[in-house]
């Protein structure tokens, strides 16, 4: 909105910065669309100004005052020339103490509840709302229906090693890895499905992009093959980068400046001939020793594949021994799965997804072959009995989206509260 030169206006909002020079008192004032200077000069209402040069930082005020439009005002080309303040509340001046540019990034998420209020930390938060509203853009407008399915659980989908598990009265229960299976169970009802909830992962090391605890967006589509998966994957990342370049680009020009639109279409590579690609570009374990067929592929090697390409990677056809029980074999080759990994520079895996497994005599083998008790399963397997149907999936980590799109080092500073090994607080 233009602000004309010489506007009558009224500011409410917190001091963010204060610069006292003897007889004009600089206020930043900080509300939700952001930062203005205000200029006091205090002649004509000296109590009142004497009264505002007391004033701590994070003080809350109404101002009022008169736009001064001026290129060189640090924001919005504008400052306010100010007639009277009012108060709203005091902050207390040991404000000043609590953060200092020296203080480490413990002590800056021991004051997270402060920090929030900073520059760079509110345009995250404000980037990360307006992903929310866009990954729910782009499905709404496509007639998914968003679901909430239960965060209380008595299945693991990604495996053993990082559940939560925890006493439910008497019964043994986890806090969900993914809401996957679940939203698998409504397709034969609405057939195009999403939800966006909490999932917990007990991970045990400490790294610039899990969290153990993370905004999962996942949906499931029925009638959907592999390449129909894929080719929806790309579709969303674009459209959903390009609503975000319109509704907050100056966001990720500030954070970011060079990230642009990812090109189309992105690379294809499967998991074997990542292995040779990786060899052939000199990608070793950090003990020397080359990478083989069947291993892992961890986040350095991930990250190797990332920086051969000029684009996002899906890295498809993972061996099944690699991938959980739910991810259908491959037709025709039956040591390989229809899954894919979609790989992003800053934080390597961003989407895991894949085709289910809709074979019934299928899945319980695999079910079996991973030495999971199938009696919990029992309403998941029942799908391929009444009704089964191709359907794929993916989920995608919301922490990592931002991370990526805003060139973040840490995934931390993309939550609000970030949920680490050896972090539950505040
Ligand atoms: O690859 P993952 O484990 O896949 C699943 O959970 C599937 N069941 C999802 C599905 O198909 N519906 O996790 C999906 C994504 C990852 O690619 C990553 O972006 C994010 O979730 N993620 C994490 N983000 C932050 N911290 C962690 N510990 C994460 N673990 C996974």
């Amino acid at each position: 909105m233009e602000l004309p030169d010489g506007e009558i206006i009224r500011i409410r909002g917190w001091i963010h910065h204060v610069r006292d020079q003897g007889k004009i008192l600089f206020l930043v004032i900080r509300d939700a669309t952001g930062l203005v200077q205000t200029v006091y000069k205090g002649a004509n209402n000296p109590d009142n100004f004497d009264m505002a040069k007391g004033l701590a930082r994070e003080s809350v005020v109404l101002v009022d005052g008169k736009i001064k439009r001026d290129d060189r005002a640090p924001y919005m080309g504008l400052e306010v020339q100010v007639d009277s303040i009012d108060i709203i509340s005091k902050s207390d001046p040991e404000i000043e103490n609590e953060l200092r540019p020296d203080s480490g990034p413990e002590v800056a998420l021991d004051k997270r509840h402060l920090v929030i209020r900073g520059e760079s930390t509110t345009k995250i938060l404000k980037f990360r709302a307006y992903t929310l509203r866009a990954f729910r853009k782009y499905y709404d407008d496509r007639g998914y229906l968003e679901m909430t399915p239960p965060t209380i659980v008595q299945t693991q989908v990604e495996g053993g090693s990082t559940l939560f598990e925890f006493d439910y009265f008497g019964e043994p229960a986890y806090l969900t890895q993914s809401s996957q299976l679940y939203l698998e169970t409504t397709l034969p009802s609405v057939e195009k499905v999403y939800c966006i909830l909490p999932s917990f992962r007990a991970e045990k090391s400490r790294t610039k992009r899990h969290l153990t605890e993370y905004t999962h967006l996942e949906a499931e589509l029925a009638f959907c093959d592999f390449e129909c998966l894929l080719e929806l994957l790309e579709d969303m990342t674009v459209e959903v980068i390009k609503l975000l370049i319109e509704w907050c680009g100056d966001i990720i020009k500030d954070l970011n400046p060079n990230f642009e639109v990812p090109k189309r279409p992105f690379e294809r590579i499967t998991y074997h001939d990542a292995i040779l690609k990786l060899r052939d570009s000199g990608f070793t374990w950090p003990d020397g020793t080359i990478i083989e067929e069947g291993q892992e592929l961890t986040e350095a090697a991930e990250r190797a594949l990332v920086d051969l390409h000029d684009r996002p990677v899906f890295l498809t056809e993972f061996p099944r021994g690699l991938k959980p029980f739910y991810h259908k074999i491959k037709s025709g080759d039956s040591t390989v799965t229809n899954s894919a990994d979609m790989l992003v520079p800053y934080v390597a895996e961003l989407i895991g997804s894949g085709q289910r497994e809709d074979d019934y005599e299928t899945l319980m083998k695999r079910i079996d072959e991973e030495n999971l008790d199938i009696s919990p399963y029992y309403w998941y397997v029942d799908l391929r009995r009444y009704g089964t149907t191709p359907h794929s999936g993916f989920g995608i980590g919301i922490e990592r989206f931002v991370q990526w799109v805003l060139g973040l080092d840490h995934i931390r500073d993309a939550c609000l509260y970030p949920r680490l090994i050896n972090r539950a607080r505040p």
